[in-house]
């Protein structure tokens, strides 16, 4: 069938670089993948055409890019299964890295933050004679996220980096977890210590893209979850983002509802103002559209908030 790919052009060399987008018109067939048919247009309609590919298998992970949106493998994404609307296909770069040439981004700073967080086991006590031993029960649970083969997918469509390109990452984090959560490790509250920081597993907004479009279903902001249970559990200093989580959940449970303000003084402490008083013009916008709660007194207890604390009790049992 004759299908339409729009490319996002981008030539560094070139007279004018900025990005823009080509159609190109290709025959494909229904066993085509979409890195099948960008090859060929390579082959036969444009050499320029630049696209990074290896094992062809969803295996190296070399081949992530956006498609109609989204990250993903562009070996693992068949044609037929986007063209039933009869649009053109959408092929960008990923997102959230600088990119060398059209489809071809620079992985330089995702390598460094998965780095950052020591992607290397460290054993507590003196090296055994043989191997590092652990029942295979014990290393179960660390299979789904040693199946991330560092695509790059989910940094592409992480919210929290699209506006703060300080934090370290869902790969990363998710690598950070492998190591914490394996038995043989013996680093795992310094290693949590460390992504208790700015930058680190507070900063994950919850949006769940990192889920929608990893190829290899990591899973990792469930991973960040954990992490940052595992160091409410060890009792890491305290910070923002744990206190914003523990006062969350108590407010909810009290009052069956969230209070605001109570909330951030919770989250920053008395103390805090400067930091409080910065998010001031959110408040005020969000007061304007009416986002607070319309009906009855400000922050009470909603009715029936016993059916929430039972809720609570059983969750916690
Ligand atoms: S080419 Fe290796 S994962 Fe797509």
């Amino acid at each position: 069938m004759l299908t339409t790919f729009r490319i996002r052009r981008f030539n560094p060399e070139s007279e004018s670089p900025q990005p823009y987008f080509e159609d190109y018109q290709l025959v494909t067939e229904r066993s085509d993948t979409v890195l099948d048919a960008l090859i060929r247009i390579r082959e036969t309609v444009d050499e320029s055409l630049t696209v990074r590919c290896s094992c062809r298998g969803a295996i190296c992970g070399s081949c992530g890019m956006r498609i109609n949106g989204h990250a993903t493998l562009a070996c693992k994404t068949k044609v037929a299964s986007l063209i039933s609307s009869g649009d053109a296909i959408q092929v960008e770069p990923m997102n959230n890295m600088p990119v060398i040439k059209d489809l071809v981004t620079d992985m330089t700073g995702f390598w460094e933050k998965v780095r950052q967080v020591q992607p290397w086991l460290q054993p507590a006590g003196p090296e055994p004679e043989g191997e590092y031993l652990a029942s295979p029960d014990a290393m179960n649970h660390l299979t789904g996220v040693m199946g991330c083969i560092m695509c790059g997918a989910c940094v592409s469509d992480c919210a929290a980096l699209e506006v703060n390109a300080d934090f370290v990452g869902p790969a990363a984090l998710a690598k950070a977890y492998r190591f914490v959560a394996d038995p043989r490790d013996g680093s795992s509250s310094s290693r949590l210590t460390a992504l208790n920081t700015p930058g680190g597993m507070w900063d994950c907004t919850r949006c769940m893209e990192c889920i929608e479009v990893c190829p290899k279903e990591v899973g990792a902001m469930d991973r960040i979850m954990t992490l940052r249970a595992k160091g409410i559990e060890q009792g890491v200093p305290s910070t923002c983002g744990s206190r914003h989580t523990e006062a969350f959940a108590d407010i909810i449970e009290r009052k069956g509802r969230l209070d605001e303000p109570m909330l951030a003084v919770r989250t920053f402490g008395l103390t805090n103002f400067r930091q409080m008083f910065s998010f001031l013009p959110m408040v005020i916008r969000a007061v304007v559209r009416g986002k607070l709660p319309k009906s009855g007194p400000l922050f009470r207890a909603i009715p029936g908030v016993d059916r929430i604390r039972r809720l609570f009790r059983r969750a916690k049992e």
